[in-house]
């Protein structure tokens, strides 16, 4: 079907609209069920219309043109729905429908636009923010935002390590490469269970060591080990990247091997121990009794850490919990009163406990079988790599927000 050519938002530019906290409108012609399950946010509340493609339209004959239908259907059932200025960004999984939709839209005088590539380009984008940048050392965060999900490049001397690698390993090798830096240690902060680890397969494509603590590599239902071989982190292990070195906390809890490197003795990446607004959920090994104190321990030794070290997290929930540059970062004495789990461990294990089963989220299904490819011990294509990543994570507790 021949429709001209649209105007897109690539998932850059959707990107730098929520960061901007530009207006504009959502269409998401998506069922409700992949509706529910995952949406765009920003930073604030932003206009939003679900309805599935089949319910907006009627088609006349099997061939007309949606853009047709959607000019039809539009004044019938959207016509007041719709903002009549500003932007409405069409959107559905793959950015296919959407772009008639969008078409249709705007033979009707809207301002639309379609999501390049749909829900499963915004998926997968990513975006890189200099945390430090300095001739000593360079930290970058690399944002994969629609997953709230947060990795690192760090660099002294030419060397660089990469902390928590998403599976788009390419982004770490450019980058790399673009400065110049090698990559000579790949580290996972602990097992993942919201996201497909790229550190074993970007370790052993530029011949370097993959580092993880022993304990995560057991797959903590049925404790089947990992099946690649890997260096083990320990408790109070250096490293020595260029001028600056890094030093691995364990700090059980959300998983029970999971390690924080302190980098130069100021940035401590938290993986999924501290996040800004929440802390780590401590069940998703399905022993949140047992594992419950192991956190609240951690947390109570990660306290002990001077006030300006800088908390770098593996995770976000929402967008607004970035600085005025989009960085997700904050010192421990600013989150100290800011961050709810925190707070409460000032009130003893009972009540953090308690707190701990109050906030706990849903658990995704699919986090056992990221678990198992995590580990190993599972092999899957694309199709499915895509298909349980899909979502959000899930991997904080639910702060109990002030309405
Ligand atoms: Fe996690």
């Amino acid at each position: 079907m021949a429709t001209r050519k649209m105007p897109v938002w690539s998932p850059a530019e959707l990107h730098r609209h929520l960061t901007e906290g530009s207006r504009f409108a959502i269409l998401d012609v998506r069922n409700r069920d992949e509706f529910d399950a995952w949406k765009i946010e920003g930073k604030g509340p932003i206009q939003t219309l679900n309805i599935p493609y089949y319910d907006l339209l009627d088609l006349e004959e099997e061939d007309e043109e949606i853009a047709a239908a959607v000019v039809r259907a539009v004044p019938n059932r959207l016509k007041d729905r719709l903002p009549r200025s500003g932007p409405i960004l069409a959107v559905c999984a793959k950015g296919d429908t959407s772009t008639h939709v969008a078409e249709g839209l705007r033979r009707l005088g809207y301002q639309a636009f379609n999501l390049e590539g749909g829900m499963a380009a915004w998926g997968d984008h990513y975006e890189m923010l200099a945390v430090e940048e300095t001739q000593r050392l360079s930290i970058l965060q690399i944002n994969r935002t629609a997953r709230g999900c947060l990795s690192y490049l760090l660099a002294s001397g030419g060397d660089a390590m990469v902390v928590d690698a998403a599976r788009h390993t390419e982004i770490y090798t450019r980058i790399a490469a673009e400065r110049g830096w090698r990559i000579t240690g790949v580290f996972d902060t602990h097992l993942q269970a919201d996201h497909l680890s790229g550190g074993v397969a970007l370790a052993r494509a530029l011949g370097v060591d993959y580092w993880l603590h022993p304990y995560d590599s057991i797959h903590p239902d049925d404790l089947l080990p990992a099946t690649f071989s890997f260096r083990y982190l320990e408790d109070e292990m250096v490293f020595t990247l260029g001028e600056v070195s890094v030093r691995a906390l364990h700090l059980p809890g959300h998983t029970l091997g999971m390690i924080n490197p302190l980098v130069d003795d100021r940035y401590l990446l938290t993986g999924d121990t501290l996040f800004i607004d929440s802390i780590g959920r401590p069940d998703l090994g399905g022993r949140a009794k047992t594992w419950t104190p192991l956190l609240y321990r951690s947390l109570q030794r990660l306290l002990t850490l001077p006030d300006r070290t800088i908390v770098l997290p593996a995770h976000f929930s929402h967008m607004r919990e970035a600085d005025d540059q989009g960085c997700y970062r904050a010192t421990i004495g600013a989150l100290r009163s800011h961050n709810e789990g925190l707070r409460m461990l000032g009130q003893g294990l009972d009540a953090f406990s308690a707190y701990i089963l109050g906030s706990m989220p849903e658990y995704p299904q699919s986090y056992d079988d990221i678990r198992r490819v995590n580990t190993g011990l599972l092999q899957v294509d694309e199709a499915k790599a895509g298909e349980l990543e899909l979502g959000p994570n899930l991997c904080a507790l639910t702060p109990h927000e002030a309405e």
